[in-house]
C-alpha cells in the first residue's frame, strides 16, 4: 500500500466519482466525496445536511465554512492515515487555502491534483442519464454504465432514482459555478507544480489507465 493524497478536479459529470471508486481499491485509500458526505447528512436529516440540501438542489455551491468543517473532520479519521482521494473538494480558492493550511499543520502534502479536462457541452448527457441507488449503493448510467436489470440497483434491487440536481436547468447552474469558482484552481495547482491533466472524454477504462500511470 502506498501513501498518497490526491485531488480530483473537474466539472460536474467529468467522471471524478467513477474514477475515485475505481482507484480507491487499487490504491487502498478512501474516496472522500464532499457531495456524498453532504447528501448523506441530508438523508440523515441533520441540521447541516438540511441546510446544505437547500443549496445542492438548486445547483449552487454549499457555503465554504460548512464544507470545510465537514472535510477537516473527515480527513482526520483513522482510514485516512495512508492518504485519500478528494473528489469534489476543494471547489473554491477559500477551500483550497483551508486544505493547504490543515495539511501543513498535520505535516502532510498533496501528491497530485488530477484535472479532468473535458468540454462541459459533452457532459449534459452523462448527467441526465445518471441513476443512483436511493440507499447509497452506487450509481449507473442508462447508456454508458447500465445496471444488470434496467432501473434497479445491482446490489439491493431497489428502484434507481435521478439526483435532484441532475435536471438540465440545474446542471447548467452547476457548470456556471464550476467555471466561476472551481476552474481557477487549475491555475492555482499548476503554479504549485502538482497538476496533471487527463482527457476525461475517453472511455472509463482509458481514463483509469491514464490516472494509474500518472500516480505510478
Ligand atoms: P458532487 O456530488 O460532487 O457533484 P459534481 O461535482 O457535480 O460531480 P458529479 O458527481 O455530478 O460528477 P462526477 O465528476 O463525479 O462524475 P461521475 O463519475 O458521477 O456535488 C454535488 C453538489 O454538492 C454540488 O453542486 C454542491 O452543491 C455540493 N458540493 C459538493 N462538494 C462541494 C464543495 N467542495 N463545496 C461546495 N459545495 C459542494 O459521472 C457522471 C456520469 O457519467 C455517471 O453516470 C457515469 O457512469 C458516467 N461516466 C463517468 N465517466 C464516464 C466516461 N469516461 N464515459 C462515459 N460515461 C462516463
Amino acid at each position: 500500500m502506498v501513501r498518497m493524497r490526491v485531488i480530483f478536479l473537474g466539472p460536474p459529470g467529468s467522471g471524478k466519482g467513477t474514477q475515485a471508486k475505481r482507484l480507491m481499491s487499487l490504491l487502498g485509500i478512501p474516496q472522500i466525496s464532499t457531495g456524498d458526505l453532504l447528501r448523506n447528512a441530508a438523508r440523515e436529516g441533520s441540521r447541516l445536511g438540511l441546510e446544505a440540501k437547500g443549496y445542492m438542489d438548486t445547483g449552487a455551491l454549499v457555503p465554504d465554512g460548512l464544507v470545510i468543517a465537514l472535510l477537516e473532520e473527515r480527513i482526520t479519521q483513522p482510514d485516512c492515515g495512508q492518504g485519500f482521494i478528494l473528489d469534489g473538494f476543494p471547489r473554491t480558492r477559500v477551500q483550497a487555502e483551508a486544505l493547504a493550511k490543515a495539511l501543513h499543520l498535520a505535516r502532510m502534502d498533496i501528491d497530485a491534483v488530477i484535472n479532468f479536462e473535458i468540454d462541459t457541452g459533452m457532459l449534459v448527457e452523462r448527467l441526465v442519464g445518471r441513476r443512483v441507488c436511493p440507499r447509497g449503493h452506487g450509481e449507473w448510467h442508462v447508456r454508458f454504465n447500465p445496471p444488470s436489470k434496467p432501473g434497479y440497483c445491482d446490489t439491493c434491487g431497489e428502484g434507481l432514482i435521478q439526483r435532484e440536481d441532475d435536471q438540465e436547468e440545474r446542471i447548467r447552474k452547476r457548470f456556471s459555478a464550476y467555471r466561476a469558482d472551481t476552474e481557477p484552481l487549475i491555475e492555482f495547482y499548476s503554479a504549485q507544480k502538482c497538476l496533471y491533466t487527463v482527457n476525461a472524454l475517453n472511455e472509463m477504462d482509458a481514463v483509469t489507465e491514464q490516472i494509474r500511470s500518472i500516480l505510478a
